[in-house]
């Protein structure tokens, strides 16, 4: 259902999109720009998305579709992060240069012309994003597919739909009124999960018997179940970067099972009838 304020916004972005398709700076295709138009985030947000971000010196920030540069410029410059911008627009991207030239952190951070969907993200640990909802959807698998688990992602104002954020809030941004006729700004933060999708054979150390399950993932949301134990299950599997907990039910018995995913494997710790055990899962080739 659109709100009047999700109207408002879209009736903002379109009337953007013309005034930038009748500009001076023509040298792109408006078509080309399929993210929306050149509207910068307000400082006051860039430092916010920073913070919710929770991006520092060992962080590599990629603002897609990166306008004047804002972002990875204060990121760079006040965080000592590294970063690049990708925009399909070469003026904002000369800008952006100049800018980080001017700052003396050309080491830190660079600008790309580049459409957002041939940059290569595996390098990012942090994603910035400010587009449109339609755009929002089309990169989200990218995203997904891309950054590594622990990753995070910040958007100001829109969303991945049915992939639920991992954390959001609203703010007052009395300078976003006269821009876009709402004093406020929303941001989202999602930690990218480890890929847990497949049949996997856990062991638990003085344990004989091992136990399969399966998950199915996507996105945010795991389902599992327990394949070989009757009058057993499984339930709360949850996946945060590369972290996992979930719990098997055995008889009236609940273990919880609390670990790390590294690519086809997983371990960590269980606590059975009191005592802490080791265990360790490995993942079953995939059938053809
Ligand atoms: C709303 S502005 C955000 C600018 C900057 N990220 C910020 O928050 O200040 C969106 C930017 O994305 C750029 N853009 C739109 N579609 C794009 C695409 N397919 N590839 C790269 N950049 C794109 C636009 O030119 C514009 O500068």
């Amino acid at each position: 259902m659109w709100t009047k304020r999700w109207m408002r916004r879209l009736g903002f972005w379109l009337t953007a999109a013309t005034l930038s398709a009748a500009g001076a700076q023509a040298q792109i295709k408006e078509a080309d720009r399929t993210g929306g138009p050149y509207v910068p985030t307000p400082q006051v947000v860039v430092d916010q998305m920073l913070r919710f971000g929770n991006i520092g010196e060992k962080d590599y920030v990629m603002d897609l579709g990166s306008g004047d540069g804002v972002i990875v410029l204060t990121a760079a410059h006040r965080l000592k992060a590294s970063g690049m911008g990708i925009e399909i627009d070469p003026e904002l991207v000369q800008r952006s240069n100049a800018s980080a030239k001017k700052l003396g952190i050309t080491d830190r951070a660079t600008f790309q012309a580049q459409d957002v969907f041939k940059a290569d993200l595996s390098r990012a640990t942090v994603v910035t994003l400010y587009l449109l909802p339609g755009m929002m959807m089309n990169l989200r698998n990218k995203i997904y597919n891309e950054l590594r688990p622990g990753a995070r992602v910040v958007s100001h104002d829109y969303h991945f739909g049915d992939w639920e954020a991992d954390d959001r809030f609203t703010f007052d941004v009395p300078e976003k009124e006269p821009i876009n006729g709402v004093p406020s700004a929303t941001l989202y933060l999602w930690t990218i999960p480890a890929k847990v999708s497949g049949r996997w054979q856990i062991k638990v150390d003085g344990v004989e018997a091992a136990r399969d399950i399966e998950l199915t993932q996507v996105f945010h949301k795991i389902n599992g179940t327990l394949l070989n134990a009757a009058g057993s299950g499984l339930s709360d599997v949850r996946v945060k970067g590369e972290d996992i907990t979930f719990s098997i039910w055995n008889g009236g018995a609940r273990h919880h099972y609390r670990g790390k995913v590294k690519d086809n494997t997983m371990g960590g710790m269980v606590n059975l009838n009191g005592k802490d055990a080791r265990w360790q899962a490995v993942k079953a080739a995939a059938q053809k």
